[in-house]
């Protein structure tokens, strides 16, 4: 089986750290770059929706100098015919040097590493994981922050089907005294085995509230999340708890000057538009890194390096 990134640790720190590093010489020296990914094609192979990370690989290949083909919905593949994920793996294996998939279906991409005979990457399953997000969020954090040690971590939003937590969570346990706080209405708490197997387990401190004004002068990072309808078995209580949180202006001044707000985006309305040009907003950035990183992960999965 090629390596494939279908967690955030599947890398290591040392690893990231490196990702990192060659993703800040990308933005430095973007020209450096602009072959090396000369005659290599790029899948992205979407059965859910997405603007950001399609998108975001996308133009991380263009830039690398190669090209990119793909589907952006089932709809418009051969899943409606009955295809397994596993058969369509082994096609694209035959077109593509690499592949970003994105599936509804928790352990999609796992199905797809274990046929393919290209690098896959997990660009989203189901209510799983999300690694290149992840690398998104620490790519940014390093960035405006740079560091993670010591770092209290506000987690807002719905944090039960969140992959996007689940996996800034696993990645974020790595570094020393790393605190969180998670804010949820008690629907969309933290799942078992996030609270139970992975922060109980590893002694890492943490507590669950409810408020969020009530935490804002504690945190370094507040990472917000959309509560994701498409999550949701029923209509009811999604309109429930869809505005339950709004981060607007007045809650910002209760947050410390150098308190950073993430967001994964597409945002709906938890973050009003009016704290958008907030220095502490960083979530436009945060795509921007996004884009930078990802150049940086295609790079590394096929083993090019740029002196
Ligand atoms: N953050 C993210 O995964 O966005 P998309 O759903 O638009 O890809």
């Amino acid at each position: 089986m090629p390596r494939c990134i279908l967690s955030p640790l599947d890398l290591t720190v040392e690893e990231l750290d490196e990702l990192m590093d060659t993703a800040m010489d990308i933005m430095k020296d973007p020209e450096k770059y602009s072959h090396t990914m000369d005659g290599k094609v790029l899948a992205t192979l979407f059965f859910e929706p997405s603007t950001r990370t399609r998108l975001s690989f996308e133009a991380a290949m263009l830039r690398l100098g190669g090209k990119t083909m793909g589907f952006h919905s089932a709809d418009s593949s051969s899943a409606t015919k009955g295809e397994t994920v596993a058969d369509t793996i082994r096609v694209m294996s035959q077109f593509a040097d690499i592949c970003a998939m994105r599936h509804p279906k928790e352990g999609a991409a796992l199905v797809a590493a274990e046929k393919s005979d290209i690098p896959i990457i997990n660009a989203g399953d189901g209510g799983h994981q999300h690694p290149t997000q992840t690398l998104t969020d620490l790519m940014t954090i390093k960035a405006l922050k740079g560091h993670f040690d010591n770092l209290t971590v506000g987690m807002c939003g719905d944090l039960k089907f969140g992959r996007t937590v689940h996996s800034l969570i696993r990645a974020l346990v790595r570094y020393e005294n790393v605190k969180f706080i998670f804010i949820s209405p008690k629907e969309l708490m933290l799942p078992g085995y996030i609270r139970d197997d992975l922060l109980i387990r590893n002694n890492v401190e943490f507590r669950e509230v409810t408020k969020l004004e009530d935490v804002l002068s504690e945190l370094d990072l507040l990472y917000m999340t959309r509560v994701q309808r498409e999550r949701f078995f029923n209509e009811e209580d999604y309109v429930r708890l869809k505005d339950f949180y709004i981060l607007d202006r007045k809650k910002m001044e209760l947050a410390g000057k150098d308190m950073l707000v993430l967001h994964p985006l597409p945002r709906v309305n938890e973050i009003a538009t009016e704290i958008d040009d907030d220095p502490r907003a960083a979530y436009f950035k945060q795509v921007r890194y996004g884009m930078f990183i990802r150049m940086a992960l295609i790079l590394k999965l096929l083993d090019v390096k740029v002196k």
